[in-house]
């Protein structure tokens, strides 16, 4: 009888064992597939983004990574509809890069294989891929000694900067007027090269009215119009207009046509940022400024953006574009 109870006994629990592993097995089960059904759905899910996209194009995860920076729908669309390209990749870590202009960029580069990459972003981000006198546009005045006017952006035929003053003969050779500000800091610089170099520094033409552009640019145009336009302003896009640029040349050689031989011309291309101004059209950036290099033009814009270009070796149609308009 007691044998018999504890049979019984052996099979309730061996009953007990197999559903509990019946139950284990089940409910493991359950677990995996649940958890499969995850990673499917987190897999599908993971195919629809950005990162798995510009991946699947051949990029590594640092690239693809960088490119998640600074993407936008245009430059998404792009990079999954174009093969992988090194040179797409590379332009985005070039220093002045922006994005809104990455698609702009790869179309010029396209079409310009033999341009270097920082030259095809500054090309761009100024406009000048464009062609001189492409698209103008009024320029932004509330950038007051920012203002920027190239062959782009110009200023009204009536517009006059109400700060203006007239220069003393003694720092100026004809009739001249600039921006109060402008002429106090020139007659800084001037004094102060004066006494340390023994140099006497003069200003050669400032403020120019739209309509005297006019008669200069018409003096140029008689010998072409790309003769005048790499020489002159076109009226309404000359600096001269802003008040903000002087043509500085000296009393020991006092036409601009010499002054690029001068000591005088050296130590403003080195020091002039000190107060305030800058070489606005250098050599070498002939195509970003769209101006043959004028070494008597300077411009003023303030002491802390004139160290900066000069110690970034930019020009202010670069600055202008990558800090104050982007
Ligand atoms: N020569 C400079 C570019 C001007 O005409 O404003
Ligand atoms: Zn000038």
């Amino acid at each position: 009888m007691a044998k018999k109870r504890r049979k019984r006994k052996l099979k309730l629990r061996y009953e007990a064992v197999k559903f509990l592993s019946y139950f284990i097995l089940i409910l493991c089960l359950i677990i995996y597939s649940v958890h499969g059904s995850i990673k499917i759905h987190n897999f599908y899910e993971y195919r629809k983004t950005d990162e798995y996209k510009i991946l699947s194009m051949g990029y590594t995860m640092e690239e693809t990574q960088d490119f998640l920076k600074i993407i936008n729908k245009d430059i998404k669309e792009f990079l999954i509809n174009n093969s992988k390209k090194k040179v797409y990749y590379d332009i985005i870590k070039e220093k002045y890069f922006l994005s809104k202009n990455y698609l702009k960029y790869i179309d010029y580069q396209k079409n310009h294989e033999d341009i270097k990459l920082d030259k095809v972003i500054a090309l761009v981000n100024v406009h000048a891929s464009d062609g001189w006198y492409s698209e103008t546009y009024n320029t932004d005045l509330s950038k007051k000694d920012l203002v920027l006017v190239n062959k782009f952006y110009k200023l009204e035929e009536g517009y006059k900067r109400d700060d203006l003053v007239p220069i003393s003969l003694q720092y100026s050779y004809a009739s001249n007027s600039a921006a109060e500000e402008v002429v106090n800091s020139f007659i800084q610089m001037h004094k102060e090269v004066k006494s340390k170099l023994g140099i006497h520094l003069m200003v050669n033409s400032s403020f120019r009215s739209y309509e005297d552009q006019e008669a200069i640019y018409k003096s140029f145009k008689a010998k072409g119009e790309t003769y005048a336009d790499s020489y002159a302003a076109r009226p309404g896009f000359s600096e001269h207009q802003t008040g903000l640029s002087i043509d500085i040349t000296s009393t020991a050689h006092p036409t601009i046509n010499a002054f690029k031989e001068s000591e005088e011309y050296q130590w403003l291309k080195d020091n002039s940022y000190k107060y305030g101004f800058i070489l606005r059209y250098p050599e070498g950036k002939e195509d970003i400024t769209g101006y043959n290099t004028e070494s008597w033009h300077f411009r003023y814009v303030g002491k802390k953006v004139a160290e900066q270009i000069f110690k970034e070796g930019i020009t202010f149609d670069e600055y202008y574009a990558y800090y104050l308009e982007s």
